[in-house]
């Protein structure tokens, strides 16, 4: 093998930087050549590509983003779309290909894997960490400090006002953002889609806490599991508690990495490229149990990744 390209795709997460300054500075190391695909498959369509080299990753390390650019790409999930994108394979002479991406990406890859055999290796890079297979995805470690952030800061105004606060934050259609940043942030529920609720336990709880002289509440709602500002009209209505609602939004999805995702991103990029070096030809790198690991690329889009009900269940006990 001597050339690879790299790309990234879905929503942009903090790390992919690293992830791509990895990819990029293991393939040089051992003597490859890289091409740096811009915009996701969008620009893999488009041959919006070039080669990288040891200085196009210097002093990313630290950014959010990517410096790659990212896109959703409608086109890429046609046959057609596919076929100009390997029609830039060969333009290129691309002989493996990194995706740093979620699960959407990661399945686009394998499809493509399957039509024109040319070896993938999927690097699991969201916010969400809604990927099967592995413990951490790139950029869910920042994102749910930022959300704890914004808890603390929301928490001092609530405090002052004896307020209830909804906060909404992201996870598509995955609870894993609101259920660690709810469990870090101290929040009284948290709500997710994986699991139901009922808003008069919520209702009953918030009285509980207010008759124990509690000066404020926070609630976490998942975005998958309903919206904030419904919940928060629900507890109004019932309560009569002055309620306010926060979506956090995409500021989620932003900042710089912390350390713990940029070692994450150091170590799944060279993971990826030392799998495409010994002849792994559709897999994904995972982190399980603090190891780097590759499994098939399957493995990341075939089954849910479940939700941890013992974090749940003790953010329940602790928030008694
Ligand atoms: O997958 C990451 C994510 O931020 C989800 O949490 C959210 O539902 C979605 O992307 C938002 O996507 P977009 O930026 O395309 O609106």
């Amino acid at each position: 093998m001597q050339r690879i390209a790299v790309l990234t795709s879905g929503g942009d997460s903090p790390g992919m930087n690293a992830a791509i300054r990895a990819v990029v500075r293991k393939a040089i190391y051992h003597g490859l050549e890289v091409i740096g695909i811009q915009r996701g498959f969008s620009g893999f369509i488009e041959a919006d590509m070039g080669p990288l080299n040891l200085s196009s990753v210097a002093d990313i390390i630290h950014r959010g983003g990517t410096m790659l650019r990212t896109a959703r790409s409608e086109e890429f999930k046609s046959i057609k779309g596919r076929a100009k994108a390997y029609a830039n394979v060969e333009r290129f002479g691309i002989q493996g290909l990194v995706v740093i991406g979620g699960d959407g990406s990661l399945k686009g890859a394998d499809i493509f894997h399957r039509e024109y055999q040319l070896p993938v290796i999927g690097v699991p890079g969201t916010i969400d960490n809604d990927i099967a297979g592995t413990d951490f995805s790139i950029g869910f470690d920042t994102a749910i400090n930022t959300v704890v952030e914004a808890i603390n800061k929301i928490r001092d105004t609530a405090t002052s006002h004896e307020r209830t606060f909804i906060l909404e934050v992201m996870g598509r259609e995955c609870g894993y953002i609101a259920l660690m940043a709810g469990l870090a942030g101290g929040a009284e529920s948290i709500l997710i889609p994986e699991l139901d609720f009922s808003i008069d336990e919520i209702c009953e709880k918030l009285y509980r806490g207010y008759k124990r002289g509690k000066l404020h509440s926070i609630i976490i709602v998942a975005e998958g599991a309903a919206s904030g500002l419904e919940i928060g009209r629900q507890i109004r209505d019932r309560t009569g508690l002055e309620t306010k609602v926060t979506i956090l939004g995409h500021l989620q999805r932003g900042g710089t990495p912390t350390a713990f995702d940029r070692i994450l991103a150091s170590r799944m990029g060279a993971k990826a490229v030392e799998l495409l070096m010994s002849g792994y030809h559709k897999h994904m790198v995972g982190m399980v149990d603090g190891r780097i690991v590759a499994h098939p690329l399957e493995a990341a889009f075939q089954e849910a990744k479940p939700v941890d009900l013992e974090i749940y269940n003790l953010a329940g006990v602790l928030s008694i």
